[in-house]
């Protein structure tokens, strides 16, 4: 039986449309699981979408539609926006699915050992749906940075998840890396908020909650969109109705920085209450900025990705947020440096030098054989440096490592200037184009995780028959 792997990413909240954010999660796993599966690797790969709580309940009410039609009608623009980015997950889950439902039902009843009732008061930020510390309420001045909006004082009677339990078994696993949390700054930000964590509350009365999974055996409570959220991960496998060992735990958990604390505190305190083992490794990237600004509809700064996809294309997409948006920092988008990116690197660097070489090809009957083709494939994953890269989840330097050599290949190809040994010793000439070619063919398996439609568009044109092909990147 083949080796098998789980990779996972953020489930958005479709209350909203697509957003270059939400690309990331979704990008940086497509790429590790192209890279796994190249490798032989049965990747299983989970994407889909968060479709309860209030947040979403109101919007389909203000647009007067029924919630299910509006969800299920938001869930299809994300996968079509997962297919435009080519982005290829073996999984789709959505939270309002019956076996999703009905799953998480089972799993409440697997916790309840570690589960209380109490009333609680305290600052709530409905946009965040939780409660916040008064030390953060008071860190903040009352108002949440995420959502610009006051904090309300609620009064609930809810259940509590016994975070307290867990917490000495949760830093134990982040201080020994057996759950790595990557970027290591962020390790430290959450081991220090795990010490002040609270239990959490993982329901809400009905009458302030309606649409979400019931809480079983209790007809007044719901239960908190976060726990339902976060079960997705091993409902999608069919816990607790099928054995999933051989899926989990997930070998990499993607999500964005803001929701770490939930994947990396809450999440953990779950799986332990369940006796599941923790996920391998939580990745959490930085955010998109524009300017240095955070996106938001006040400021009129939001990035639409299908604009860009649109006007460019999937795989000057990819390359720009996967090159440069650091895959663990904030990182700028803006136009300028999108364009730069595309006319300088993919257009210039890439697009220009396969054009030579193809045309220097054909021109001196250069036949690159299957073989050659497919024994460059195998042979640069031995390429020590990008696979460490790669396996350590470095995703933005490993394509930079990648294009480090389409740049050296350019110096090259003009030191060697096989257009002018041509004329005077045309089998030396071949000999050049030949190592030249080889050469390109091993850069392009290194970009093959990131750039799909380009790689398999460069093997075509360097095939057995050569030939010059149409502009890959035609200057904008
Ligand atoms: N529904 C929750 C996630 C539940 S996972 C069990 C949620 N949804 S979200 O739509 O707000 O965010 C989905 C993903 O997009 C998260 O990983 C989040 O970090 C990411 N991003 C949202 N805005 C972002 C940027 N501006 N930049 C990068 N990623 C950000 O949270």
């Amino acid at each position: 039986m083949s080796k098998t792997l789980y990779i996972t990413t953020a489930i958005p909240y479709v209350n909203g449309v697509p957003h270059v954010g939400h690309a990331l999660d979704y990008l940086l796993a497509d790429v590790y699981a192209r890279f796994e599966k190249a490798q032989g690797i049965d990747v299983r790969f989970q994407a889909g979408t968060d479709e309860h709580g209030n947040k979403i309940f109101n919007k389909a009410k203000n647009l007067n539609i029924p919630t299910e039609q509006y969800v299920a009608k938001n869930a299809a623009i994300f996968q079509d926006f997962i297919e435009k980015l080519n982005v290829k997950p073996t999984d789709f889950i959505r939270t309002s699915n019956p076996d999703h439902c009905r799953r998480v039902q089972k799993i409440w009843k697997k916790l309840e050992k570690h589960i209380y009732s109490a009333t609680y008061e305290g600052w709530y930020c409905s946009g965040c749906e939780r409660f916040v510390t008064d030390k953060e309420y008071d860190e903040n001045l009352g108002i949440c940075p995420d959502h610009q909006t006051t904090y309300e004082k609620l009064s609930e009677e809810n259940y509590y998840l016994r975070i307290s339990d867990f917490k000495d078994q949760i830093r134990n696993a982040i201080e020994s890396d057996a759950m790595k949390i990557l970027p290591e700054f962020r390790k430290k930000e959450i081991l220090k908020l795990l010490d002040d964590s609270p239990d959490v509350s993982i329901s809400r009365p009905k009458k302030n909650l309606s649409w979400g999974i019931p809480v079983p055996d209790n007809d007044n409570q719901v239960m908190y969109v976060w726990i339902d959220a976060l079960a997705n991960y091993i409902t999608v496998l069919g816990y607790p109705e099928e054995d999933i060992s051989n899926y989990w735990p997930a070998v990499i958990q993607f999500v964005g920085k803001d929701i770490l604390r939930f994947h990396a505190i809450i999440w953990p305190a779950i799986l332990l209450a369940l006796d599941l083992p923790l996920p391998k490794t939580i990745l959490s990237h930085g955010h998109v900025l524009v300017n240095g600004q955070k996106m938001s509809k006040t400021i009129g700064n939001v990035i639409n990705p299908l604009d860009i996809l649109n006007k460019y294309g999937v795989d000057p997409f990819r390359y720009f947020f996967l090159r440069h948006i650091d895959t663990f920092e904030d990182s700028d988008f803006t136009w300028d440096r999108f364009d730069d990116a595309y006319n300088n690197e993919l257009a210039n660097d890439l697009g220009n030098l396969v054009q030579r070489l193809a045309v220097l090809s054909s021109k001196n009957s250069i036949s690159l054989s299957q073989h050659l083709i497919d024994e460059t494939k195998a042979a640069t994953i031995e390429d020590q440096e990008y696979v460490n890269l790669m396996n350590s989840c470095k995703f933005s330097k490993a394509l930079d490592y990648a294009w480090q050599k389409i740049k050296s290949l350019n110096k090259e190809i003009n030191d060697r200037q096989p257009w002018a040994v041509a004329k005077t010793d045309p089998e030396n000439a071949k000999q050049i184009l030949l190592d030249l070619d080889y050469k390109l063919l091993e850069a392009n398996s290194l970009l093959a995780p990131f750039l799909p439609e380009t790689v398999s568009k460069i093997s075509n044109v360097f095939g057995t028959e050569i030939g010059p092909g149409s502009p890959l990147f035609p200057k904008q």
